[in-house]
C-alpha cells in the first residue's frame, strides 16, 4: 500500500476539492494520503518520497496557478534527479481554452519527466465544461491509478 503525496495547484479551489476527496476515499483502499497545498505545493521536499500525485489546474492563458509556480521553477532551474520517485497527474482545465486546455498538468508532467520521475498510469484531464463533478472524476480514476502503483 503506497503513502501518496497530492501536490495541489489551485486558484479557485477545485483543484484542493479533488485533492479533499482522495484524501477523504483512499485510505479506505488501504493507502495513506497527505496533501501539500498553498505554499507548502510550492516549496515541497519530494526527497524521501515514493508516490506523488500532482493535482493543477490551469490559468490565464495556460498559466499554472501562482501556489505550485516556485516547485515548476524548482524543478526546471536545478533538474533534480526524482528517479526514486512515482507521480501521476491529474489536470483541470476548460475545453474552450483550445490552445491552452490543460496546459499547466501536461507542463507540470513533463517537468517530472525530465526529471527522471517514473510516471504511473495516464495524465487525468478534466474539463470543467463537461464535468460537473470534477472530485468524482479524480476518484474514479484514482481508484484504478492506485492499482498500477
Ligand atoms: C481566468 C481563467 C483562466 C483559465 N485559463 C485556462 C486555460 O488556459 N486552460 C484551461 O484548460 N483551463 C483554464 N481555465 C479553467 C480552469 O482551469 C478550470 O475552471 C479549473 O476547474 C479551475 O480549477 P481551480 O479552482 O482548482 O483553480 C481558466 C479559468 C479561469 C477562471
Amino acid at each position: 500500500m503506497a503513502n501518496i503525496l497530492i501536490i495541489v495547484g489551485t486558484e479557485s479551489g477545485n483543484a484542493q476539492m479533488c485533492a479533499d476527496h482522495l484524501s477523504d476515499n483512499l485510505p479506505s483502499l488501504g493507502h495513506e494520503v497527505e496533501i501539500a497545498a498553498d505554499e507548502d505545493a510550492g516549496n515541497v521536499d519530494l526527497n524521501g518520497r515514493e508516490v506523488v500525485l500532482v493535482c493543477t489546474s490551469t490559468h490565464g492563458d495556460g498559466e499554472l496557478p501562482d501556489n505550485i509556480i516556485p516547485l515548476a521553477e524548482r524543478l526546471r532551474a536545478e533538474t533534480p534527479d526524482l528517479s526514486f520517485l512515482s507521480y501521476g497527474v491529474i489536470a483541470l482545465g476548460d475545453q474552450t481554452y483550445k490552445a491552452t486546455f490543460c496546459k499547466a498538468g501536461k507542463d507540470m508532467d513533463a517537468l517530472f519527466a525530465e526529471c527522471g520521475a517514473n510516471k504511473v498510469g495516464d495524465r487525468l484531464e478534466i474539463d470543467a465544461c463537461t464535468q460537473p463533478l470534477p472530485d468524482e472524476e479524480a476518484l474514479n480514476w484514482a481508484q484504478e491509478w492506485v492499482t498500477m502503483l
